[in-house]
């Protein structure tokens, strides 16, 4: 059923079968029998992960179809990015299918029915796997006031997310990126931390603060942010978001603008993965993301350096199948290198 939804799907323009696809989900319970074995499963950042594949932040934007991705056998769900106030993104046309590249450029910008509404339903949802909440600012908010936008939603996800993603680093928002960078980094961290210990005393409970990152970052800015992730306690690392470098790809798609994703980002994420893991000395949990399309992909990011893996693009062309297909062939990569858990097998590449 999957796979001719998924044909007549991709005779659509990209964003309007992805609309499609989230009202079909939001509507029809779907139900599919999954694998689980505790060879995946972890303890990790406070929370319990029966497997290490989650969905990546973008998919399910507005908290719409958790229950449908929990069937599909993710271990843990990202929704967002979310910001304080609905907004409608960039001008479109603003997703674009590579299909031979297998990848996706996207400008979107945000496009979300803001926190309020994000926060009721993930209130409604009856959950079972952990729920992260990614949180970025409105494109309306100055750069140098978006810690006010991550405050007011930290604010509203704090005690019911069950970790928050501070994703500074959406290249479809303006000067978003520069977050990343020096003092700006610091000063962003430090207020935010400030609110995130008030918080905890508040309502007596830690809400894992995880940190996004760009693929597209020099090694100044890893080795300051490894540095800053220490200092601010911050509970983990997503590594990484969506590309700005188009290099590799043929004419026709290289003046497009937006985040490049999928197979041609793998690479290139996994390299900032395993420098992040190396500069934090395997001590903080790091989310590989970027490219991942089968169970080797998740395997090599998992010895590169991740305890938890996400995606998005690979959904896109593979339907939900894959989810399960990828746990089935994770478990017997782990069994014939003779491990007895998944998390024996974190970084034992770099
Ligand atoms: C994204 N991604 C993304 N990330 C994020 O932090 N907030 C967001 O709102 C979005 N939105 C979004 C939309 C679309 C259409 C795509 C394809 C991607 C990035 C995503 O979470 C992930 O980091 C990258 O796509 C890399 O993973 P894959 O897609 O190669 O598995």
């Amino acid at each position: 059923m999957y796979n001719s939804s998924l044909k007549i799907l991709r005779l659509l323009p990209p964003e309007l079968s992805h609309t499609i696809t989230i009202n079909f989900l939001k509507y029809f319970k779907v139900r599919q029998k999954n694998i689980e074995d505790s060879i995946l499963s972890q303890h990790l950042m406070g929370l319990d992960f029966i497997n290490p594949i989650g969905l990546a932040a973008g998919f399910d934007k507005n908290a719409e179809v958790m229950h449908s991705m929990f069937s599909f056998g993710f271990g843990f769900l990202e929704v967002g990015t979310i910001t304080p106030q609905p907004q409608s993104g960039n001008s479109k046309p603003r997703v674009f299918r590579l299909s031979e590249d297998k990848a996706i450029i996207n400008s979107l910008g945000f496009n979300n029915k803001g926190i309020d509404y994000g926060i009721s339903r993930i209130k409604e949802f009856n959950r079972n796997i952990p729920i992260g909440v990614n949180i970025g600012k409105n494109a309306s908010t100055d750069v140098k006031d978006a810690f006010r936008d991550y405050e007011y939603c930290l604010r509203k996800a704090y005690s019911v997310a069950d970790y928050v993603t501070l994703n500074i680093s959406s290249p479809n928002t303006e000067n978003l990126r520069d977050l990343q960078k020096g003092e700006k980094i610091s000063s962003f961290l430090h207020s935010i931390k400030t609110l995130h210990d008030n918080l905890k005393k508040v309502y007596k409970k830690h809400t894992p603060l995880v940190v996004k990152i760009a693929p597209d970052v020099t090694d100044e800015i890893i080795f300051d942010l490894s540095n800053l992730v220490n200092e601010y306690d911050i509970d983990g690392v997503i590594c990484t978001n969506t590309t700005i470098d188009k290099s590799h790809l043929s004419n026709q798609f290289k003046s497009l603008q937006g985040g490049l994703s999928g197979k041609p980002l793998y690479h290139n994420s996994n390299i900032i993965l395993k420098k992040m893991y190396e500069l934090t000395n395997g001590q903080i949990p790091l989310i590989g993301v970027g490219g991942i399309s089968s169970g080797r992909d998740c395997y090599e990011k998992i010895k590169s350096g991740a305890s938890l893996v996400q995606l998005y693009t690979a959904l896109v062309y593979s339907g939900p199948n894959l989810i399960n297909n990828m746990k089935g062939d994770l478990i017997d990569l782990i069994k014939t290198d003779g491990y007895k858990n998944v998390s024996e097998v974190i970084g034992k590449s770099v």
